[in-house]
Order: structure tokens, then C-alpha cells, then sequence
């Protein structure tokens, strides 16, 4: 006997609500069974308010990675990932990295855009995603990384960084710096090297904004560098 009342396991059973993307996984398949599936997960509430999943886009087996937070108004609309403006400053600044934008793979750790209206419901207002709906979604990131299989990972933001360095990540302080991708128990995962740096929407609102923006640039010709050492 546990000593719950009623009341008590009724209010468990609300709490215990599943936020999970587990049971919407094909069994097996490669990324478009994976991009199909995803279109119809309801692992987490956020799925009932945004127009679509936003899924990864870029070649099947890029060596490059890129993980972002989650799709904005226009990733939302457009069902691509990085077609706004965080995702045109992603792309300038990785042409001035020297990075082909064509060779990496493009996703986010949260596959559905989450947002608050305006008072005239106009507008759509970003809203950050909770640690519970990361985690959610998180197998699908890991499937995406599965699939396929980058050298180098580089997370853009305090939410990439937490999906898959875990909760103590800090952008402010870890960022620029590569380190291994940690396994399921914590060891490291397969030598694939993370480089976790700023998000470009930070970058977009920051009050120093050439400065953080060639902090972006410098982190992502260190993670080209790691894809070069690693390229043997
Ligand atoms: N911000 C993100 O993190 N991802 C996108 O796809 C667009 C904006
Ligand atoms: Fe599923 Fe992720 Fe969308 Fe939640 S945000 S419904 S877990 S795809």
C-alpha cells in the first residue's frame, strides 16, 4: 500500500500526464519514415496550437549537424526549418565560417513552434519551450542523430544545449568550447564532438549584435576546424 488517498492519485495521474514522442516512432524506417511519423506526433500539448511539425532538412548523412530550439512563426508556416530571419543570419553566418550550409543538417530540439498571441491575436509571440517538452520531443532529435550520424553537432542556444548536454548546460559559460556528445549513461557517445554556441535569434536581439554575431561566426569556424581533425 502506498497511503495515497483518492485525491492524492487522482492529482498524480494529471501531473503524470505523458509528455513523451516515444510511442509516435516508426519502428524502423530511415528520416522520411521518421519526417512522416513526426508529422502526426502528439507527444506534448504543443502539437494542438502550431500549424505543423517542423521536421530536420539536409542530406541524409551530412557530417554536420546543426540543432536549433525550435521552428518560429515562419519555420512554422513554411514546415522548413531555418526560413526566417534566424535562419538567414544562420546561413550568412556560416558562408563567413566557410561552411557549405548545403553539406550540414538542419533540425531543432523541439519540432513544434510554441507561441502566446498578442492581445489583438495578430501576432504570434515566441515562446521558449519547457525542459518537459524537450525532453518529449527528444527522441526524435536522437533518431535524427541516429540516422544521420554526424561527426560534429553544434546546438544553438540554452535549449539545444540542455537536449543534449544535459540540464546543468549553460550557454553563457560552455559555449565555444567542443567536448564529447555524452551517451546514454553518461559516457562519452562514439566520439562525435559537440561545440555548443549562441542562437542566432540571441544574436538577433542582442544589444551588441556585431559582437555576438562574430562570436557565432568564430564558434562555427572552431566546429569546421573539429570537422576537419576529424575528417582523419
Ligand atoms: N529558430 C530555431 O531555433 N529554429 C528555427 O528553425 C528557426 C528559428
Ligand atoms: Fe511531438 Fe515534439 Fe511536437 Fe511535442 S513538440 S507534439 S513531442 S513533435
Amino acid at each position: 500500500m502506498t497511503g495515497r488517498g483518492t485525491g492524492a492519485a487522482a492529482l498524480d495521474t494529471q501531473d503524470d500526464e505523458q509528455y513523451d514522442a516515444t510511442p509516435f516512432l516508426p519502428v524502423r524506417g530511415g528520416l522520411p519514415a521518421h519526417r512522416r511519423a513526426a508529422a502526426g506526433c502528439r507527444g506534448c500539448p504543443l502539437h494542438r496550437y502550431a500549424s505543423g511539425t517542423v521536421f530536420g532538412r539536409g542530406p541524409a548523412h551530412a557530417r554536420l549537424m546543426l540543432v536549433g530550439e525550435q521552428p518560429g512563426d515562419h519555420e512554422d508556416q513554411e514546415g522548413k526549418a531555418f526560413v526566417g530571419p534566424a535562419g538567414r543570419l544562420l546561413s550568412r553566418a556560416l558562408r563567413e565560417a566557410g561552411v557549405d550550409e548545403e553539406d550540414a543538417y538542419l533540425t531543432n530540439a523541439v519540432k513544434h513552434f510554441k507561441f502566446t498571441e498578442d492581445a489583438t491575436r495578430k501576432r504570434r509571440i515566441h515562446k521558449a519551450p519547457s525542459l518537459r517538452e524537450t525532453l518529449a520531443c527528444r527522441p526524435w532529435l536522437l533518431a535524427e542523430l541516429r540516422l544521420v550520424s554526424p561527426a560534429v553537432i553544434v546546438t544553438l542556444g540554452a535549449t539545444a544545449g540542455r537536449a543534449l548536454l544535459g540540464a546543468d548546460f549553460r550557454v553563457g559559460t560552455d559555449r565555444g568550447v567542443p567536448r564529447p556528445l555524452p551517451g546514454p549513461d553518461g559516457e562519452d557517445g562514439d566520439g562525435v564532438q559537440v561545440l555548443p554556441t549562441v542562437h542566432p535569434s540571441a544574436v538577433l536581439r542582442a544589444r551588441d549584435r556585431k559582437e555576438m554575431y562574430e562570436g557565432l561566426v568564430a564558434d562555427l569556424r572552431t566546429a569546421a576546424g573539429v570537422l576537419e581533425d576529424t575528417a582523419g
